[in-house]
Protein backbone atom coordinates (compact mmCIF):
# COMPACT_ATOMS: atom_id res chain seq x y z
CA UNK A 1 0.00 0.00 0.00
CA UNK A 2 1.33 3.37 -1.00
CA UNK A 3 0.67 5.97 1.78
CA UNK A 4 0.42 9.68 0.80
CA UNK A 5 0.62 12.92 3.12
CA UNK A 6 0.36 16.35 2.69
CA UNK A 7 -0.26 19.62 4.94
CA UNK A 8 -1.93 22.74 4.90
CA UNK A 9 -4.40 25.39 6.38
CA UNK A 10 -7.17 24.53 4.53
CA UNK A 11 -9.06 28.47 5.23
CA UNK A 12 -12.11 28.68 3.38
CA UNK A 13 -11.75 25.44 1.47
CA UNK A 14 -11.62 26.20 -2.08
CA UNK A 15 -10.79 24.97 -5.75
CA UNK A 16 -7.12 24.87 -5.26
CA UNK A 17 -7.07 22.69 -2.52
CA UNK A 18 -9.65 19.96 -3.39
CA UNK A 19 -7.31 19.45 -7.03
CA UNK A 20 -4.52 19.07 -4.81
CA UNK A 21 -6.11 16.77 -2.37
CA UNK A 22 -7.31 15.04 -5.63
CA UNK A 23 -3.85 14.61 -7.06
CA UNK A 24 -2.26 13.58 -3.98
CA UNK A 25 -5.13 10.62 -3.11
CA UNK A 26 -4.21 9.67 -7.13
CA UNK A 27 -0.62 8.90 -6.20
CA UNK A 28 -1.31 6.11 -3.74
CA UNK A 29 -3.87 3.98 -1.35
CA UNK A 30 -4.07 6.04 1.04
CA UNK A 31 -4.24 9.43 1.95
CA UNK A 32 -3.05 11.43 4.97
CA UNK A 33 -4.08 15.16 5.61
CA UNK A 34 -2.72 17.64 8.20
CA UNK A 35 -4.28 20.41 8.72
CA UNK A 36 -2.45 23.45 10.79
CA UNK A 37 -3.78 24.39 14.01
CA UNK A 38 -4.10 28.12 14.87
CA UNK A 39 -1.00 28.12 16.73
CA UNK A 40 0.89 27.00 14.60
CA UNK A 41 -0.46 28.84 12.22
CA UNK A 42 0.24 31.88 14.46
CA UNK A 43 4.04 30.95 15.39
CA UNK A 44 4.77 30.38 11.44
CA UNK A 45 3.38 34.45 10.78
CA UNK A 46 -0.22 33.69 9.55
CA UNK A 47 -2.18 34.99 12.17
CA UNK A 48 -5.29 35.97 9.70
CA UNK A 49 -6.69 32.80 9.06
CA UNK A 50 -10.37 32.79 9.43
CA UNK A 51 -11.53 29.78 10.49
CA UNK A 52 -11.27 27.57 13.49
CA UNK A 53 -9.38 24.22 13.48
CA UNK A 54 -12.24 22.27 13.75
CA UNK A 55 -13.75 23.92 10.65
CA UNK A 56 -11.07 23.52 8.74
CA UNK A 57 -10.82 19.48 9.33
CA UNK A 58 -14.53 19.03 8.89
CA UNK A 59 -14.26 21.20 5.45
CA UNK A 60 -11.84 18.69 4.49
CA UNK A 61 -13.17 15.85 5.81
CA UNK A 62 -16.35 16.35 3.97
CA UNK A 63 -14.63 16.42 1.46
CA UNK A 64 -14.46 12.35 1.54
CA UNK A 65 -10.91 12.16 0.10
CA UNK A 66 -9.09 11.77 3.42
CA UNK A 67 -8.49 8.92 4.75
CA UNK A 68 -7.00 10.39 7.57
CA UNK A 69 -7.04 13.64 9.00
CA UNK A 70 -4.26 14.77 11.86
CA UNK A 71 -3.58 18.30 13.28
CA UNK A 72 0.03 19.97 12.63
CA UNK A 73 0.77 21.53 16.15
CA UNK A 74 4.77 22.08 15.72
CA UNK A 75 7.82 22.81 13.51
CA UNK A 76 9.22 19.37 12.63
CA UNK A 77 6.40 17.28 12.97
CA UNK A 78 6.19 16.27 9.03
CA UNK A 79 9.38 13.59 10.17
CA UNK A 80 7.71 12.35 12.60
CA UNK A 81 4.13 11.73 11.45
CA UNK A 82 6.74 10.46 8.07
CA UNK A 83 8.23 7.95 10.53
CA UNK A 84 5.42 7.23 12.16
CA UNK A 85 2.91 6.44 9.91
CA UNK A 86 5.16 4.79 8.02
CA UNK A 87 4.19 7.52 4.49
CA UNK A 88 5.85 6.69 0.98
CA UNK A 89 5.37 10.55 -0.44
CA UNK A 90 5.10 13.67 0.77
CA UNK A 91 3.31 16.18 -1.73
CA UNK A 92 2.51 19.89 -1.44
CA UNK A 93 1.73 22.40 -3.90
CA UNK A 94 4.38 24.16 -6.52
CA UNK A 95 4.49 27.51 -4.29
CA UNK A 96 6.64 25.38 -1.84
CA UNK A 97 9.23 23.92 -4.37
CA UNK A 98 12.55 23.47 -2.80
CA UNK A 99 11.24 23.96 0.80
CA UNK A 100 10.71 20.29 1.30
CA UNK A 101 13.33 18.71 0.02
CA UNK A 102 14.71 17.55 3.75
CA UNK A 103 12.25 15.62 3.74
CA UNK A 104 13.77 13.40 0.53
CA UNK A 105 15.65 11.62 3.29
CA UNK A 106 12.78 9.71 4.76
CA UNK A 107 10.31 9.54 1.64
CA UNK A 108 9.44 10.63 -1.53
CA UNK A 109 8.70 14.76 -2.36
CA UNK A 110 6.18 15.68 -4.56
CA UNK A 111 5.89 18.96 -6.09
CA UNK A 112 2.33 19.54 -7.96
CA UNK A 113 1.60 22.83 -9.85
CA UNK A 114 -0.42 25.07 -7.59
CA UNK A 115 -4.10 26.06 -9.05
CA UNK A 116 -3.95 29.34 -10.91
CA UNK A 117 -5.99 31.96 -9.50
CA UNK A 118 -7.00 31.23 -6.32
CA UNK A 119 -6.05 31.08 -2.64
CA UNK A 120 -7.14 31.48 0.70
CA UNK A 121 -5.60 35.19 0.91
CA UNK A 122 -7.52 36.32 -2.43
CA UNK A 123 -11.05 34.69 -0.65
CA UNK A 124 -10.27 36.41 2.63
CA UNK A 125 -9.56 39.93 1.62
CA UNK A 126 -12.77 39.36 -0.91
CA UNK A 127 -14.33 41.14 1.86
CA UNK A 128 -14.40 45.00 1.38
CA UNK A 129 -11.93 45.95 4.78
CA UNK A 130 -13.15 47.60 7.87
CA UNK A 131 -11.86 50.98 8.01
CA UNK A 132 -11.09 52.07 11.21
CA UNK A 133 -11.01 55.34 12.57
CA UNK A 134 -8.86 56.08 15.41
CA UNK A 135 -8.67 58.23 18.18
CA UNK A 136 -5.75 59.35 20.11
CA UNK A 137 -4.91 61.50 23.66
CA UNK A 138 -2.15 63.54 23.31
CA UNK A 139 0.53 61.14 21.47
CA UNK A 140 -0.05 59.61 17.86
CA UNK A 141 -1.17 56.25 18.38
CA UNK A 142 2.36 55.29 16.87
CA UNK A 143 2.33 51.61 17.78
CA UNK A 144 -1.68 50.88 16.90
CA UNK A 145 -0.81 52.44 13.92
CA UNK A 146 1.96 50.45 12.37
CA UNK A 147 0.28 47.18 13.95
CA UNK A 148 -2.94 47.68 11.85
CA UNK A 149 -0.77 46.92 9.13
CA UNK A 150 -0.67 42.90 9.69
CA UNK A 151 -4.14 42.69 10.22
CA UNK A 152 -5.81 41.36 6.92
CA UNK A 153 -9.37 42.85 6.59
CA UNK A 154 -8.55 46.14 8.44
CA UNK A 155 -7.97 49.76 6.63
CA UNK A 156 -7.21 52.97 9.02
CA UNK A 157 -9.44 55.06 7.68
CA UNK A 158 -8.34 58.63 9.56
CA UNK A 159 -7.11 59.74 12.94
CA UNK A 160 -8.60 61.94 15.09
CA UNK A 161 -6.44 63.78 17.91
CA UNK A 162 -7.08 67.20 19.98
CA UNK A 163 -4.77 69.44 18.02
CA UNK A 164 -4.75 68.05 14.72
CA UNK A 165 -3.48 71.32 13.01
CA UNK A 166 -0.27 70.63 14.98
CA UNK A 167 0.82 67.54 13.69
CA UNK A 168 3.44 67.93 10.82
CA UNK A 169 4.15 64.37 9.84
CA UNK A 170 1.05 62.46 8.71
CA UNK A 171 1.76 58.89 9.81
CA UNK A 172 2.31 56.68 7.17
CA UNK A 173 -1.11 55.05 6.00
CA UNK A 174 -2.99 57.87 7.72
CA UNK A 175 -5.42 59.19 4.91
CA UNK A 176 -6.53 62.14 7.07
CA UNK A 177 -6.16 64.02 10.40
CA UNK A 178 -9.01 65.86 11.75
CA UNK A 179 -9.53 66.71 15.74
CA UNK A 180 -13.37 66.70 15.00
CA UNK A 181 -14.42 63.40 16.29
CA UNK A 182 -17.60 63.48 14.23
CA UNK A 183 -15.94 63.67 11.30
CA UNK A 184 -13.67 60.53 11.76
CA UNK A 185 -16.79 58.54 12.49
CA UNK A 186 -18.70 60.14 9.31
CA UNK A 187 -15.57 58.57 7.40
CA UNK A 188 -15.14 55.39 9.43
CA UNK A 189 -17.04 51.66 9.49
CA UNK A 190 -15.66 50.87 13.43
CA UNK A 191 -13.81 53.30 16.09
CA UNK A 192 -10.72 52.40 18.12
CA UNK A 193 -10.75 54.99 21.31
CA UNK A 194 -7.09 55.52 22.56
CA UNK A 195 -8.13 58.75 23.69
CA UNK A 196 -8.13 59.74 27.59
CA UNK A 197 -10.29 57.74 29.65
CA UNK A 198 -12.55 60.60 30.50
CA UNK A 199 -13.59 60.70 27.01
CA UNK A 200 -14.69 57.07 26.24
CA UNK A 201 -18.30 57.20 27.52
CA UNK A 202 -18.75 60.00 25.35
CA UNK A 203 -16.84 58.73 22.52
CA UNK A 204 -18.12 55.57 22.81
CA UNK A 205 -22.07 56.52 22.85
CA UNK A 206 -21.40 58.24 19.69
CA UNK A 207 -20.01 55.72 18.18
CA UNK A 208 -22.70 53.16 18.95
CA UNK A 209 -25.66 55.60 18.16
CA UNK A 210 -24.41 55.65 14.73
CA UNK A 211 -24.28 51.65 14.87
CA UNK A 212 -20.38 51.48 14.81
CA UNK A 213 -18.48 49.03 16.40
CA UNK A 214 -15.93 50.02 18.90
CA UNK A 215 -12.33 48.45 20.08
CA UNK A 216 -11.39 50.80 23.00
CA UNK A 217 -8.49 50.61 25.33
CA UNK A 218 -9.31 49.61 28.47
CA UNK A 219 -11.04 50.74 30.63
CA UNK A 220 -14.08 50.76 28.89
CA UNK A 221 -15.47 53.87 31.41
CA UNK A 222 -14.64 55.38 34.52
CA UNK A 223 -17.99 54.90 36.29
CA UNK A 224 -19.94 51.61 36.68
CA UNK A 225 -23.16 53.70 35.67
CA UNK A 226 -21.56 54.40 31.92
CA UNK A 227 -20.25 51.33 31.44
CA UNK A 228 -23.65 49.86 32.04
CA UNK A 229 -25.41 52.32 29.82
CA UNK A 230 -22.82 51.67 27.19
CA UNK A 231 -23.43 47.84 27.26
CA UNK A 232 -27.18 48.08 27.18
CA UNK A 233 -26.99 50.32 23.81
CA UNK A 234 -24.78 47.87 21.94
CA UNK A 235 -26.13 44.72 22.80
CA UNK A 236 -29.50 46.42 22.03
CA UNK A 237 -27.99 47.19 18.90
CA UNK A 238 -26.34 44.16 18.07
CA UNK A 239 -23.27 45.76 18.27
CA UNK A 240 -20.22 44.96 20.07
CA UNK A 241 -17.64 47.17 22.62
CA UNK A 242 -14.03 45.48 22.77
CA UNK A 243 -11.84 45.66 25.06
CA UNK A 244 -8.47 47.04 23.74
CA UNK A 245 -6.10 44.86 26.54
CA UNK A 246 -3.41 43.38 24.62
CA UNK A 247 -2.19 41.31 26.86
CA UNK A 248 -5.75 39.28 27.18
CA UNK A 249 -5.16 38.58 23.34
CA UNK A 250 -1.20 36.93 23.71
CA UNK A 251 -1.05 33.57 23.09
CA UNK A 252 0.91 32.80 26.12
CA UNK A 253 -1.52 34.61 29.02
CA UNK A 254 -4.57 32.43 27.30
CA UNK A 255 -3.02 29.40 26.94
CA UNK A 256 -1.66 30.13 31.08
CA UNK A 257 -5.46 31.18 31.84
CA UNK A 258 -6.87 27.76 30.57
CA UNK A 259 -3.82 25.69 32.09
CA UNK A 260 -4.64 27.38 35.45
CA UNK A 261 -8.33 26.12 34.94
CA UNK A 262 -7.39 22.47 34.09
CA UNK A 263 -6.33 22.40 37.71
CA UNK A 264 -2.21 22.65 36.93
CA UNK A 265 -1.35 24.12 39.99
CA UNK A 266 -4.68 22.98 42.15
CA UNK A 267 -6.50 25.50 43.61
CA UNK A 268 -5.44 29.25 43.24
CA UNK A 269 -4.77 30.75 46.78
CA UNK A 270 -2.81 34.14 45.33
CA UNK A 271 -2.82 36.57 42.32
CA UNK A 272 0.53 38.93 42.52
CA UNK A 273 0.89 40.90 39.64
CA UNK A 274 2.95 43.75 39.06
CA UNK A 275 2.99 46.31 36.36
CA UNK A 276 5.23 49.45 36.91
CA UNK A 277 6.81 51.87 34.08
CA UNK A 278 9.32 54.81 34.94
CA UNK A 279 8.42 57.63 33.19
CA UNK A 280 10.12 61.63 33.21
CA UNK A 281 6.81 62.99 31.69
CA UNK A 282 5.63 65.34 34.25
CA UNK A 283 2.15 63.62 35.83
CA UNK A 284 2.38 66.59 38.08
CA UNK A 285 0.86 69.44 35.64
CA UNK A 286 -1.17 66.75 33.72
CA UNK A 287 -5.08 67.28 33.10
CA UNK A 288 -7.58 65.66 35.00
CA UNK A 289 -9.06 62.98 32.91
CA UNK A 290 -5.70 61.87 30.90
CA UNK A 291 -4.56 58.21 31.54
CA UNK A 292 -2.66 58.10 35.42
CA UNK A 293 -1.38 55.65 36.30
CA UNK A 294 -3.84 53.13 38.09
CA UNK A 295 -5.67 53.47 34.39
CA UNK A 296 -2.73 53.15 32.12
CA UNK A 297 -0.66 50.52 34.22
CA UNK A 298 -3.42 49.39 36.98
CA UNK A 299 -5.62 47.83 34.26
CA UNK A 300 -3.39 45.08 33.34
CA UNK A 301 -2.35 44.44 36.64
CA UNK A 302 -5.33 43.84 37.55
CA UNK A 303 -6.74 41.43 34.46
CA UNK A 304 -5.19 38.28 35.71
CA UNK A 305 -6.82 39.27 38.68
CA UNK A 306 -10.34 39.39 37.76
CA UNK A 307 -9.81 36.67 35.21
CA UNK A 308 -8.31 33.99 37.35
CA UNK A 309 -10.47 34.19 40.82
CA UNK A 310 -13.68 35.99 39.11
CA UNK A 311 -14.94 39.48 39.92
CA UNK A 312 -16.91 38.42 43.23
CA UNK A 313 -14.34 39.24 45.79
CA UNK A 314 -15.22 40.37 49.45
CA UNK A 315 -13.06 43.73 49.97
CA UNK A 316 -10.51 45.26 48.93
CA UNK A 317 -7.96 48.00 49.93
CA UNK A 318 -6.61 51.00 47.37
CA UNK A 319 -3.19 52.27 48.52
CA UNK A 320 -1.90 55.49 46.91
CA UNK A 321 0.81 57.91 46.63
CA UNK A 322 -0.43 60.41 44.61
CA UNK A 323 1.92 62.80 42.38
CA UNK A 324 -0.79 65.00 41.89
CA UNK A 325 -3.81 64.65 44.37
CA UNK A 326 -6.53 67.24 42.73
CA UNK A 327 -5.96 65.30 39.09
CA UNK A 328 -6.27 62.08 40.58
CA UNK A 329 -2.22 61.07 39.12
CA UNK A 330 -1.17 58.50 41.24
CA UNK A 331 2.45 57.86 41.31
CA UNK A 332 2.28 54.00 42.88
CA UNK A 333 -1.15 52.16 43.61
CA UNK A 334 -1.69 48.87 45.67
CA UNK A 335 -4.78 47.62 45.93
CA UNK A 336 -5.28 44.41 47.93
CA UNK A 337 -8.50 42.46 47.13
CA UNK A 338 -9.54 39.73 49.56
CA UNK A 339 -12.03 36.63 48.16
CA UNK A 340 -13.39 33.74 50.01
CA UNK A 341 -10.45 31.47 50.36
CA UNK A 342 -7.69 33.39 48.49
CA UNK A 343 -6.46 36.85 47.76
CA UNK A 344 -4.85 38.73 45.04
CA UNK A 345 -2.24 41.59 45.30
CA UNK A 346 -1.58 44.21 42.25
CA UNK A 347 0.96 47.04 42.09
CA UNK A 348 0.92 49.49 39.59
CA UNK A 349 3.05 52.45 38.83
CA UNK A 350 4.45 55.20 36.93
CA UNK A 351 6.90 56.85 39.71
CA UNK A 352 7.99 53.70 41.10
CA UNK A 353 9.85 50.73 39.32
CA UNK A 354 9.59 46.65 40.52
CA UNK A 355 10.18 43.38 38.91
CA UNK A 356 6.95 43.14 36.72
CA UNK A 357 6.12 39.58 37.14
CA UNK A 358 3.26 37.58 37.72
CA UNK A 359 3.02 35.15 40.67
CA UNK A 360 0.40 32.71 40.72
CA UNK A 361 0.24 30.33 43.94
CA UNK A 362 -1.99 27.02 43.76
CA UNK A 363 -2.09 24.38 46.22
CA UNK A 364 0.28 22.03 44.03
CA UNK A 365 2.65 24.37 42.69
CA UNK A 366 3.01 27.88 41.54
CA UNK A 367 2.86 30.11 37.82
CA UNK A 368 5.87 32.60 37.53
CA UNK A 369 5.58 34.77 34.14
CA UNK A 370 9.24 36.97 34.24
CA UNK A 371 8.39 40.58 33.63
CA UNK A 372 7.02 42.06 31.46
CA UNK A 373 4.43 39.72 32.23
CA UNK A 374 2.09 41.78 30.25
CA UNK A 375 3.70 41.13 27.07
CA UNK A 376 4.82 37.54 27.38
CA UNK A 377 5.61 34.69 24.94
CA UNK A 378 6.71 32.30 28.40
CA UNK A 379 6.18 31.23 31.78
CA UNK A 380 6.79 28.60 33.83
CA UNK A 381 4.93 26.46 35.93
CA UNK A 382 6.89 24.77 39.17
CA UNK A 383 6.51 22.37 41.85
CA UNK A 384 8.00 21.41 44.85
CA UNK A 385 10.00 18.55 43.11
CA UNK A 386 11.90 20.40 40.17
CA UNK A 387 12.34 17.87 38.06
CA UNK A 388 8.41 18.76 37.44
CA UNK A 389 8.30 21.95 36.30
CA UNK A 390 6.88 22.67 32.97
CA UNK A 391 8.40 25.97 31.03
CA UNK A 392 5.78 27.22 28.10
CA UNK A 393 6.61 29.27 25.52
CA UNK A 394 4.78 30.67 22.23
CA UNK A 395 5.36 33.12 19.96
CA UNK A 396 4.50 36.89 20.05
CA UNK A 397 4.66 39.41 17.14
CA UNK A 398 4.22 42.83 18.08
CA UNK A 399 3.29 42.99 21.82
CA UNK A 400 -0.31 41.89 21.09
CA UNK A 401 -1.94 44.69 19.71
CA UNK A 402 -2.48 43.30 16.19
CA UNK A 403 -4.06 40.20 17.94
CA UNK A 404 -6.55 42.48 19.88
CA UNK A 405 -7.11 44.29 16.39
CA UNK A 406 -7.61 40.59 14.55
CA UNK A 407 -10.41 39.48 17.23
CA UNK A 408 -12.00 42.98 16.50
CA UNK A 409 -12.61 41.94 13.00
CA UNK A 410 -13.17 38.50 13.51
CA UNK A 411 -15.48 39.37 15.72
CA UNK A 412 -17.27 41.82 13.56
CA UNK A 413 -16.90 39.92 10.62
CA UNK A 414 -18.53 36.95 12.45
CA UNK A 415 -21.13 38.41 14.08
CA UNK A 416 -20.05 35.67 16.70
CA UNK A 417 -19.09 38.37 19.66
CA UNK A 418 -16.46 36.59 21.29
CA UNK A 419 -14.63 38.51 23.60
CA UNK A 420 -11.26 38.04 25.33
CA UNK A 421 -12.32 39.63 28.10
CA UNK A 422 -15.65 39.06 29.88
CA UNK A 423 -18.26 41.81 30.46
CA UNK A 424 -17.87 40.83 33.99
CA UNK A 425 -13.92 41.59 34.29
CA UNK A 426 -14.36 44.88 32.25
CA UNK A 427 -16.54 45.86 34.84
CA UNK A 428 -14.76 44.72 37.68
CA UNK A 429 -12.26 46.56 36.51
CA UNK A 430 -14.42 50.22 36.05
CA UNK A 431 -15.88 49.58 39.25
CA UNK A 432 -12.48 49.52 41.04
CA UNK A 433 -11.57 52.66 39.27
CA UNK A 434 -14.54 54.44 39.92
CA UNK A 435 -13.91 53.78 43.50
CA UNK A 436 -10.67 55.02 43.26
CA UNK A 437 -11.89 58.12 41.72
CA UNK A 438 -14.25 58.33 44.58
CA UNK A 439 -12.18 57.58 47.59
CA UNK A 440 -13.93 54.03 48.48
CA UNK A 441 -11.67 51.80 50.30
CA UNK A 442 -8.70 54.11 49.53
CA UNK A 443 -5.56 54.72 51.60
CA UNK A 444 -3.21 57.39 50.76
CA UNK A 445 0.55 57.28 51.49
N1 LIG B 1 -2.89 25.02 -3.15
C1 LIG B 1 -2.97 24.79 -4.54
N2 LIG B 1 -3.54 25.75 -5.33
C2 LIG B 1 -4.03 26.90 -4.80
C3 LIG B 1 -3.96 27.12 -3.40
C4 LIG B 1 -3.37 26.16 -2.59
O1 LIG B 1 -2.54 23.77 -5.03
N3 LIG B 1 -4.56 27.80 -5.60
C5 LIG B 1 -2.26 24.03 -2.32
C6 LIG B 1 -1.06 24.57 -1.59
O2 LIG B 1 0.09 24.57 -2.44
C7 LIG B 1 -0.91 23.58 -0.45
C8 LIG B 1 -2.39 23.23 -0.14
O3 LIG B 1 -3.14 23.62 -1.29
O4 LIG B 1 -0.25 22.42 -0.89
C9 LIG B 1 -2.88 23.93 1.09
O5 LIG B 1 -2.61 25.30 0.92
P1 LIG B 1 -3.01 26.49 1.90
O6 LIG B 1 -1.79 27.20 2.30
O7 LIG B 1 -3.94 26.01 2.90
O8 LIG B 1 -3.86 27.39 0.85
P2 LIG B 1 -3.64 28.82 0.25
O9 LIG B 1 -4.85 29.16 -0.55
O10 LIG B 1 -2.32 28.92 -0.45
O11 LIG B 1 -3.64 29.68 1.58
P3 LIG B 1 -3.04 31.13 1.88
O12 LIG B 1 -3.53 32.04 0.80
O13 LIG B 1 -3.57 31.46 3.25
O14 LIG B 1 -1.53 30.98 1.87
Amino acid sequence: MIKVITYGSFDMLHEGHVRLLKRAKALGDHLTVGVTTDDFDRARGKINVRQSLMERIEAVRNLDLADEIIAEEYEGQKIDDIQRLDIDIFVIGSDWTGRFDYLREYCQVVYLPRTEGISSTDLRSNDAPISLGVTSGTALPVKALEQSRYVNGLSISGLCVPDAGAVKEKPEGVPFITDDYRELLDRSDAVYISSDPSRHYEEIKLALERGMNVLCRTPIAIRTRDFDELEELASSKGLVIVDAIKTAYCQAYTRLLLLLKSGIIGEVLSVDSTCTSLRDQDIEDADPGTWNSLCLWGIFAMLPVFQILGTDYVSKRIITRFVNRKTFHDGFTKIDFLYPGAVASVKSGQNVKSEGELVISGTRGYVYVPAPWWKTDYFEVRYEDQTKNRRFFYQLEGDGIRYEMLAFVNSVRSKRHTKAVDESVSRAIVKVLEDFYAGVDLTEI
